[in-house]
């Protein structure tokens, strides 16, 4: 997926006046965590993560041992790690799509047969539990899905949850359940999957929800023994051990982390309510409304017809916006994922009146 040349990193911020592309909270200054690092010793960590921290995460996923917890290079590095050593070109997966791109990307590279619990919108973006039994192969070895979902920002339910691990505990299937949004829930959480069987690989990491994507920290949760000294063994060969400086701040921060979420979510919430009455009664747009994470997936109403490519290229020139068109997600341009975390206020609003100007324009031929 061609995500990574139009990524705000990539085309570079300053050319960007309203950033509706990003899929975290706004990012956290280092001065504002109070963390001496003076003393620190810059040896290779321990290969599966600093011990103090996988204990911490244990104990958030529910888990009575550390053991069940592998550090690693942000949740992406945990995807690879997952699919590159567990899955071999014969084997068969099914994804859940739209997804974040490694989901689907590194099986593909694999060469593994894929198949796709696709989400639609008019089924408010759940998963068809049916669609799921009927996709099932001798040869499918793994079920991947991302709960709150990127870009949708829906969320399973625990039923679907529940039934899904069925599926997999059935079938002698691992699922895989991306849960890098997970903290980010507004009126239920879901239980951490990893805690509720041993077919379930659980991935995060502290780059959305608190705003430290730089730290490139995250991890793997399972109680599966096997699954827990191959994905060892993976980290091994690819990165021997995480930074031990970004080990330390996400410990640190970790540890604390009631004093900085209020914050977090204050912020959140008024953009969030910015947004529900944007979309509310809006002429041309329509959504699912998402219940977690920092991302929507609205679409532009099937019945408008525009000229997409003249609409992109109105907002980001004439109005300096990115919102993720929807082909970053395999999908029609007519989505677009909005990212209400990363931005601040001011420049939210003034992004979804671009997208409104924008449409304006094209609309009326000018
Ligand atoms: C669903 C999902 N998983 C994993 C990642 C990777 O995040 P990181 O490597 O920063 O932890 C992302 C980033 O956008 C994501 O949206």
């Amino acid at each position: 997926m061609p995500i990574e040349i139009e990524s705000p990193e990539q085309m570079g911020y300053d050319k960007i006046i309203c950033n509706l592309a990003e899929s975290s909270v706004s990012d956290a200054v280092f001065s504002d965590l109070k963390i001496d690092l003076a003393s620190l010793v810059l040896c290779y960590g321990d290969h599966l993560g600093k011990p103090e921290l996988r204990q911490f995460i244990a104990a958030e996923n529910d888990l009575k041992s550390a053991n069940g917890v592998l550090l690693t290079a942000g949740a992406a590095s945990a995807l690879f790690i997952v699919s590159t050593s567990l899955l071999e070109p014969a084997d068969h997966l099914i994804v859940m799509r739209p997804n974040y791109a490694t989901n689907i990307e590194t099986p593909r590279a694999i060469g593994c047969a894929i198949s796709y619990l696709d989400l639609i919108f008019e089924e408010g973006f759940h998963p068809d539990i049916s669609k799921l039994q009927a996709l099932i192969r001798p040869e499918t070895k793994l079920i991947s899905i991302t709960c709150p979902n990127n870009p949708t920002g829906v969320m399973i339910t625990r039923n679907e949850l529940q039934q899904m691990i069925k599926i997999a505990e059935e079938h002698n299937i691992f699922l895989l359940v991306d849960e890098t949004y997970r903290d980010l829930y507004r009126d239920m959480q879901l239980p951490p999957a990893a805690s509720l069987s041993d077919k379930v690989i659980g991935v995060s990491s502290v780059s959305k929800a608190f705003g430290l994507p730089g730290l490139r920290l995250g991890w793997i949760v399972t109680q599966n023994k096997a699954l827990q000294e191959l994905f060892l063994a993976a980290k091994e060969q690819i990165f021997v051990c995480n930074s031990v400086v970004d080990e330390e701040i996400a410990f640190h921060y970790l540890v604390k982390k009631s004093t900085f979420i209020p914050g977090i979510r204050t912020q959140l919430d008024k953009k969030f309510s910015m947004l529900e009455q944007w979309i509310k009664d809006h002429k041309y747009m329509e959504w699912v409304k998402p219940d977690g994470g920092v991302v929507c997936f609205p679409r532009i109403r099937p019945e408008i017809e525009l000229d997409l490519t003249r609409f992109y290229r109105i907002l980001n020139e004439s109005y300096g916006t990115y919102p993720g068109p929807g082909h970053w997600f395999e999908m029609d341009k007519r989505y677009m994922r909005i990212g209400f975390g990363w931005p601040k206020e001011e420049e939210f609003r003034k992004g979804l009146e671009s997208i409104d100007a924008a449409l304006k324009e094209v609309l009326s031929g000018t």
